[in-house]
């Protein structure tokens, strides 16, 4: 039985202040927020969906979760609590490097704050997650409540579980929200679409459901005598926004604001509009472009952001279609259908108003990517390793697991140009925590095969002369991904050239925390089904 597409309004997510006001000045605020199993109603004819939802309260908890809304420089202090219950609604696979309770009771789970410059006891390290009331600690569990000092530049963070092996399925079963830092002196000026009519976030992604409503993932691997469940990627034939599948939203004919957020597992889309209508991008992943970029479509892959200005105004019909025609896996995969190619359909009013909201010429400041202050050059190779029968058994960042030794260590503070070598056949979108990075260049590869071989044997892409093979077409990067970013997409057999910033880019203040206590923070794959298995590597700093 098909769903109806277009049945459903598009929800609106509940909103919790991560500060409070007292006499008219904003002081910090400690939440409570759960983890709860409950059902959700994901269409209108589909029976209600078991899933996990984050919320002050079962009642309150939503897929995604409440949008948290903090202050520029007013701290934010969470204590995530664990209500879930003692078995996974989701099949999950053990013998992938997994998150494991001595009793074998519970679901582990740990929140990180994706985009976030935040301490390293706080940023949801993968080894310190917990089960219902932290009964069943991991190794690097450090404490409740977690601080987020929100001293870092404006814009679109998001919150979601990184459990180690159990982020792919944690998130699958409804753990994810959105979180915005306002700083109202530098926002205000801009003259952006404001308030919650004309500026909101859109979750989303990809999921299947069975016809009674539960969420469907397969549960046998493509290599099952090598690993039972675990398969390369997640892809659901739903596109489900803020909660609902394909639904619609009635606007007015003029400028809104939307914080797009690419939650889904594995699939990559590139959105556009059926009636031509464009994106006014203003900001990419946590940061805002230093100036607006029209555009027609936008690639956005796994935890990517896409921050738009869309201007209703400028239809010439009433109905404009949010459209995905990016093949699954990206990019070789299969083309798009019927069913995913659709997003989000908006019905837009007939009636002209007059706009208040503009889109400035300039937007931010912030540094252009200055090569002489790097201090150190690395390299990352990725690879694929494959069974006997050709499937992926794992995926691992310069071939080493997660467990062994850092090797990432850089200096607080420092800024480091990384080279990222994809040396398979998948775009892979990478994710950094604590630090934000500029993306030099793209070059192919040429002789990629000799120069894997070589790699596969003595891992070391300077032994193996990188700079031999680096040397193929240049690919541009387009305008709106110019700016200060913390994922991008590793593009098949090119070597991503990028320059990261371990401090602020808005300010040369210090972090007012230390980022080399433990646990450290990690770096990864977004594909959550590679970051499981384990595309995820430490990343400690050194003083
Ligand atoms: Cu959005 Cu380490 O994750
Ligand atoms: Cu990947």
């Amino acid at each position: 039985s098909k769903l109806k597409m277009f049945v459903d309004d598009l929800p609106v997510v509940p909103k919790i202040l991560g500060f409070d006001v007292v006499s008219g000045v904003p002081k910090s605020k400690a939440l409570k927020i759960g983890m709860f199993e409950k059902k959700w109603k994901f269409h209108r004819d589909l029976p209600p969906t078991p899933v996990f939802a984050y919320g002050v309260s079962k009642d309150a908890a939503t897929v995604p979760g409440p949008t948290i809304e903090a202050l520029h420089g007013i701290d934010t202090y969470v204590t995530w609590h664990n209500h879930l219950p003692k078995k996974h609604i989701l099949p999950w696979d053990p013998t992938i490097p997994t998150a494991t309770p001595a009793d074998k009771k519970g679901i582990p789970t740990v929140v990180h704050l994706h985009g976030g410059i935040d301490e390293p006891e706080s940023d949801g390290n993968a080894n310190s997650w917990f089960t219902a009331g932290f009964k069943a600690r991991g190794t690097t569990w450090t404490k409740k409540k977690y601080h987020y000092p929100n001293q870092q530049h404006p814009g679109n963070l998001w919150y979601h579980d990184h459990a180690m092996g159990l982020t792919r399925v944690n998130l699958l079963a409804g753990l994810i929200g959105a979180y915005v830092i306002r700083h109202h002196d530098v926002e205000a000026p801009l003259g952006l679409p404001q308030g919650d009519e004309f500026d909101r976030p859109l979750v989303v992604f990809d999921r299947s459901f069975r016809t009674d409503g539960s969420l469907y993932m397969n549960s046998t691997g493509n290599n099952p005598s090598i690993h039972p469940q675990w398969q390369p990627e997640y892809f659901g034939d739903a596109i489900v926004v803020n909660g609902k599948a394909w639904p619609r939203m009635t606007v007015r004919r003029r400028k809104y604001r939307f914080r797009i957020i690419n939650a889904s597992n594995a699939r990559f889309f590139r959105f556009f509009f059926t009636n031509g209508l464009g994106f006014i991008h203003v900001g990419s992943d946590s940061a805002y472009l230093n100036k607006p970029v029209m555009t027609n479509a936008i690639l956005l892959g796994p935890s990517e952001i896409a921050d738009v200005v869309v201007d209703f105004s400028k239809s010439k019909n009433g109905i404009a279609i949010l459209a995905n025609d990016a093949p699954y896996p990206y990019p070789s995969g299969d083309p798009v259908n019927e069913a995913n190619s659709k997003v989000l359909k908006f019905i837009i009013l007939r009636r002209h108003e007059v706009d208040t909201w503009r889109v400035p010429k300039k937007l931010m400041e912030y540094p252009h990517p200055n090569l002489s202050g790097a201090s150190f050059t690395r390299y990352i190779a990725m690879y694929e390793y494959t069974s006997d029968i050709d499937e992926p058994t794992h995926l691992y960042l310069n071939g080493k697991p997660y467990e062994a030794p850092a090797t990432e260590t850089p200096k607080v503070g420092a800024t480091e140009v990384w080279n990222i070598i994809n040396l398979t056949e998948d775009n892979h979108p990478l994710h950094i925590h604590l630090g934000l990075f500029v993306v030099l260049d793209q070059t192919e590869l040429v002789n990629k095969d000799q120069f894997t071989s070589c790699m596969t044997k003595i891992n070391d892409a300077i032994k193996c002369q990188i700079s031999k093979y680096a040397r193929g077409k240049k690919i541009e990067v387009p305008a709106y991904e110019k700016g200060w970013k913390n994922v991008f997409k590793m593009r098949p057999g090119v070597v991503t050239r990028i320059l990261v910033r371990f401090s602020y880019i808005h300010s040369n203040a210090s972090y007012p925390f230390d980022a080399t206590s433990e646990p450290g923070f990690v770096y990864h794959c977004h594909i959550l089904d590679h970051e499981d298995n384990a595309m995820m590597r430490p990343l400690k700093f050194s003083s």
